[in-house]
């Protein structure tokens, strides 16, 4: 019922030319892939060569972060309007990253994500919680409380539109992956939310998982019944492994 939605997180990485070279190993790789969207998003510096490397696939563009006002006094901000101007379909928002290394709010990200569909690109908004709030038994008022304000200003009409991305901080970039059950328990309760809050809409809203996935694990977190796909940072720099994990299912498994 949802489509499955793998996404390349570069982060800041791969300058022009290296992005163009990922893109061009990449695409034969996964031509054959079916029934999943498939996103890359690079760097802003690398968006409009990337975004030409693409033409004429089934691969869409990603930013990583925008601005939520149309333009303007901000030195060194990225407008809306900017990213569909290079053919920009997704713009991920929110990522803990960030959250935690320059102070961005969940109403910031509320900003933005209504700020993304009012032109026409999609938001993937992500929520998670550190360590601590693990080990104290708050993850699931904590990402409730992201998800509940980080989607306050999201059109009930567009809420479909957006995707959501579940990445426990912990997880990203240590190795350190939640087993399929324990991020099936948070995209269980985020999904509940998101019926609460858009009614229908909230089951055809697509729940990404992220924190170290790789070919290795990817399988086993897409057979989770409400993970419904990958946000990847570093295993999304080898057009090789990305391309297995674009093709999780004829990847290796616990089951
Ligand atoms: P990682 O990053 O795959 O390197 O853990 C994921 C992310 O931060 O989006």
């Amino acid at each position: 019922m949802r489509r499955p939605i793998l996404a390349a997180n570069w982060k800041m990485q791969k300058t022009t030319g290296e992005a163009e070279a990922f893109v061009r190993s990449f695409l034969p790789l996964v031509r054959d892939a079916s029934g999943v969207d498939v996103v890359i998003a690079p760097p802003f510096t690398a968006l409009e060569r990337v975004g030409a490397a693409l033409r004429g696939s089934e691969v869409a563009l990603a930013a990583q972060n925008v601005n939520a006002e149309e333009k303007g006094a901000f030195t060194g901000e990225i407008a809306p309007g900017m990213l569909t101007d290079l053919g920009c379909s997704y713009a991920i928002v929110g990522h803990s990253e960030r959250r935690t290394l320059y102070g961005e709010t969940d109403q910031m990200v509320a900003a933005k994500a209504a700020a993304l569909l009012a032109h026409d690109v999609r938001p993937i908004v992500c929520v998670g919680e550190s360590l601590e709030e693990r080990e104290a038994e708050r993850t699931l008022a904590v990402i409730s409380s992201q998800i509940e304000e980080s989607l306050a200003s999201i059109p009930p009409e567009r809420a479909a539109e957006i995707v959501v991305a579940y990445e426990p901080i912990w997880a990203i970039g240590t190795g350190r992956t939640a087993t399929p059950e324990m991020a099936q328990e948070v995209h269980a309760m985020i999904r509940e939310r998101l019926r609460d809050r858009f009614g229908g809409a909230g089951d055809r809203i697509r729940i990404q998982y992220g924190g170290s996935v790789k070919p290795a694990n990817v399988r086993d977190l897409m057979g989770q019944a409400d993970i419904d796909g990958a946000l990847v940072g570093g295993a999304s720099l080898d057009p090789e492994s990305f391309a297995k994990i674009v093709h999780f299912d004829q990847q290796g498994g616990s089951g």
